[in-house]
């Protein structure tokens, strides 16, 4: 999205028409390059109207991300995070990465950046991840650990939990997990995770942890989705602010990640299982080759690993997307 229409929509996220000439008069230039900077607006979820005699209005503007808001929601002190917000960004998983290829993290000053627009968000297995201006809460955030990659295997299963805990603080109990971390209501994703990790055998490590969770999806991002998904609005009776659900998640990072590092996966294995979606169920899991094993979920390992009874007895599996099989249901 071009600066321009950037600048107006800040402007027009009070809710109220701004008349042409007002708009000319801030942004100090004519109506055609207004109207040119709006022309696609609509394929960010954007709706704006135009009415002859008044002006411009959104008509679904949003509560911007805002730095103090987020720490003043919190109950607990999280100036341990350096928090950026953009309007824009191609990925800000993408960012911190870039951002460890010049310095480190410090646990004392944990990065964290969030956007209300990605240009180029990725998901899992090189899948893209999409939404609209200001419709989800896209964050990520980096963490430094003192041991190598390896000794990190459940950090991901770990996030998962961390994003069901807070779920529950907002009073959506339906919320499960299907392995190895995405957030599903009712069968469908409101939330997936991308961690991708970086640094020394022996250790440290960092972990750049990204999260998006669907807040409130337009039709017209919806229907770029191929999969089936759902978002915070249509599932919470009350309004949430995407402010207060970030600041909640920070607060239950900062709890949860060293309870992690000290006692691994292990400690949050029943936790994880109780919210796993499809335990006990027939599964298919596509493993990176495109081969499918079939089995029934038989919990997780220590180190995340999912576990399916097979025809061939017990097996784990580190990588793979697993779908349920419907004659299971
Ligand atoms: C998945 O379910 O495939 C993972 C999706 C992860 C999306 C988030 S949005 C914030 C962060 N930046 C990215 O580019 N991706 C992650």
């Amino acid at each position: 999205m071009n600066q321009r229409a950037l600048s107006i929509l800040r402007l027009l996220n009070d809710g109220q028409y701004w008349s042409g000439e007002s708009l000319e008069n801030k942004l100090f230039c004519k109506r055609a390059k207004i109207l040119d900077s709006l022309k696609d607006i609509d394929s960010y979820g954007i709706k704006i109207v135009k009415t002859r005699g008044r002006g411009f209005r959104w008509i679904n503007p949003i509560s911007y991300l805002n730095k103090n808001s987020i720490l003043g929601y919190s109950s607990i002190d999280l100036s341990n995070f350096n928090i950026t917000l953009f309007d824009t960004l191609d990925s800000t998983n993408t960012f911190l990465l870039d951002y460890l290829k010049n310095g480190v993290i410090d646990n004392k000053c944990i990065p964290v950046v969030a956007t209300e627009y990605q240009t180029n968000g990725r998901g899992r297995a090189g899948r893209l991840w999409y939404s609209g201006f200001g419709d989800s809460l896209t964050f990520s955030f980096g963490w430094r650990f003192d041991k190598g990659v390896s000794a990190l295997s459940g950090l991901s299963l770990i996030i998962g939990i961390t994003i069901i805990r807070v779920l529950r603080t907002f009073s959506i109990t339906c919320a499960s997990i299907k392995w190895p971390n995405d957030i599903l209501v009712d069968n469908k994703k409101l939330a997936g995770i991308l961690i991708e990790l970086r640094g020394e055998i022996c250790g440290p490590s960092y972990a750049v942890i990204g999260v998006g969770i669907n807040y409130k999806l337009s039709d017209v991002i919806k229907s770029s989705i191929n999969q089936k998904t759902t978002d915070f609005s249509s599932i919470s009776d009350v309004y949430f602010d995407r402010n207060q659900i970030l600041s909640a998640l920070l607060t239950e990072f900062q709890n949860i990640l060293p309870v992690f590092v000290n006692h691994g996966f292990a400690y949050f294995k029943k936790e994880w299982i109780s919210y796993h979606a499809f335990e006990r169920h027939q599964v298919s899991l596509i493993l990176p080759n495109d081969s499918v094993i079939v089995g029934t979920v038989d919990g997780v390992k220590e180190d995340g690993s999912i576990c399916l009874m097979t025809s061939s007895g017990r097996k784990s599996y580190h990588v793979g997307d697993i779908s349920i099989r419907l004659n299971s249901l």
